[in-house]
């Protein structure tokens, strides 16, 4: 995986630099290219000295329908005339990106190095990637199992997430699966729906996931940025939380250590998944869109853009994975606070001692949400 992505950011800065010596670069001589263009062949029995050079027209009186010296053009690089306007389409006159050579690498089309590095790096190790996560994640909850609440329910439930804080999150949460799934069936749908439903379904599949794609990354980023505001002053780094990472947060040895609020792998997830990640994934992902003011838009900052989406994108889906396993199944009751935003004293006591310990001291209120009767929320008296 280390090799995969240090290629593809190897050649995002090739694919950079191309950008800096885009049309009407000297064309670059194509011997490898030249010679597998049959129709770019000398017929045989033909004296020209010249046939290599030929402009079309002059082709076309020798050999009619040839056309191969337009292509010879095209390939060059050099940009020809375009009624769209530059600002909008800064390369809207060059059909063709032009020829690089990367290094240990034969000459070839920058935009057909980023294909090869979307479907022979990202695509297979990505996936593989993904599916051993899954696997991993299978193999826990199978073996060691899902963390269960040990003591008896008290009935006594505590405030753990406000309203605000559950709209936020589970916005974001509507946004991430439209995106994810949509993201997911674009880049792997093709060897596992398309053979299902055949070409003109995927087709249309594809062109409306696309859509929905690009109308809800706005929507993620938005409430993006909201959960990172909202969830950050409890995830900062604090005491403990070393020791807690060090023994794994005790998952192996079923004694779960002491932790706050949010225990240390949560804070993982939020600084490594949701701050890092999340925002490199919405400014890639806003790239992608044209909606990055003061970016010129041309081929080579797609594919940086697009490269970099999708591996910061493949990460962040991994680190989610976890969450999300932990969130459900993996940690019984822990679903029931984000969903109804109570959990039981007996919960809270188990998987946040140093937060169940200061509620009680009294030092943070156990109901936070200002409610005229708060047991018409849970049904149970609210104690602290
Ligand atoms: C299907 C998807 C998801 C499910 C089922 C889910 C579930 C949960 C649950 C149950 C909690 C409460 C954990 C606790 O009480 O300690 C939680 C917390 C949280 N979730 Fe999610 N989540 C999902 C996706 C997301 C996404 C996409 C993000 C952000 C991009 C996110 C960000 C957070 C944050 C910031 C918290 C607060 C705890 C922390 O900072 O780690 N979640 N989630």
């Amino acid at each position: 995986m280390i090799k995969a992505l240090s290629v593809a950011l190897l050649l995002a800065f090739e694919l950079g630099g191309a950008t800096a010596q885009t049309a009407p670069a000297p064309a670059p001589a194509m011997p490898g290219i030249q010679s597998q263009n049959i129709a770019d062949v000398k017929p045989e029995g033909s004296q020209d000295p010249a046939y290599a050079t030929q402009t079309n027209g002059e082709r076309s009186k020798v050999q009619p329908g040839n056309n191969a010296p337009v292509w010879r053009e095209v390939n060059s690089g050099k940009a020809g005339f375009s009624s769209l306007p530059v600002t909008q389409a800064p390369e809207a006159g060059v059909l063709i990106q032009p020829f690089v050579q990367y290094p240990g690498s034969s000459l070839t089309n920058a935009g057909d190095a980023w294909r090869q590095v979307r479907n022979n790096w990202l695509i297979p190790y990505g996936g593989s990637l993904l599916l051993i996560v899954l696997g991993a994640i299978a193999l826990f909850h199978f073996t060691v199992g899902p963390l269960k609440v040990k003591e008896e329910l008290t009935g006594r439930k505590i405030e753990r997430f406000s309203y605000f804080e559950r709209a936020a999150h589970w916005a974001n949460v509507a946004a991430f699966l439209a995106l994810a799934v949509s993201g997911l069936v674009m880049a792997f749908g093709k060897f596992f729906i398309l053979p299902v439903i055949g070409t003109t379904l995927f087709g249309w599949l594809t062109y409306v996931l696309k859509n929905v794609h690009n109308f809800a990354g706005p929507l993620f980023a938005v409430s993006l940025l909201v959960v990172i505001v909202t969830f950050m002053r409890d995830n900062l780094p604090a005491k403990g939380d070393l020791n807690w990472l060090l023994r794994g947060g005790g998952l192996f040895s079923g004694h779960e250590i002491d932790s706050a609020r949010y225990n240390a792998g949560e804070k993982v997830v939020f600084w490594g998944g949701v701050f890092f990640l999340g925002l490199i994934v919405v400014v890639s992902g806003l790239a992608l869109n044209k909606l990055l003011p003061g970016l010129s838009y041309d081929r080579s900052t797609m594919q940086i853009a697009h490269m970099v989406h999708s591996v910061s994108n493949l990460l962040m889906l991994v680190m989610f994975m976890g969450h999300i396993y932990l969130g459900t199944l993996g940690t019984k009751g822990a679903l029931e606070g984000m969903r109804t935003g109570y959990v039981d004293e007996t919960w809270a006591e188990q998987h946040h001692k140093l937060w169940y310990d200061d509620i009680k001291a009294g030092r943070i209120p156990a109901q936070r949400t200002r409610v005229a009767n708060a047991s018409a929320h849970t049904g149970k008296p609210v104690q602290a």
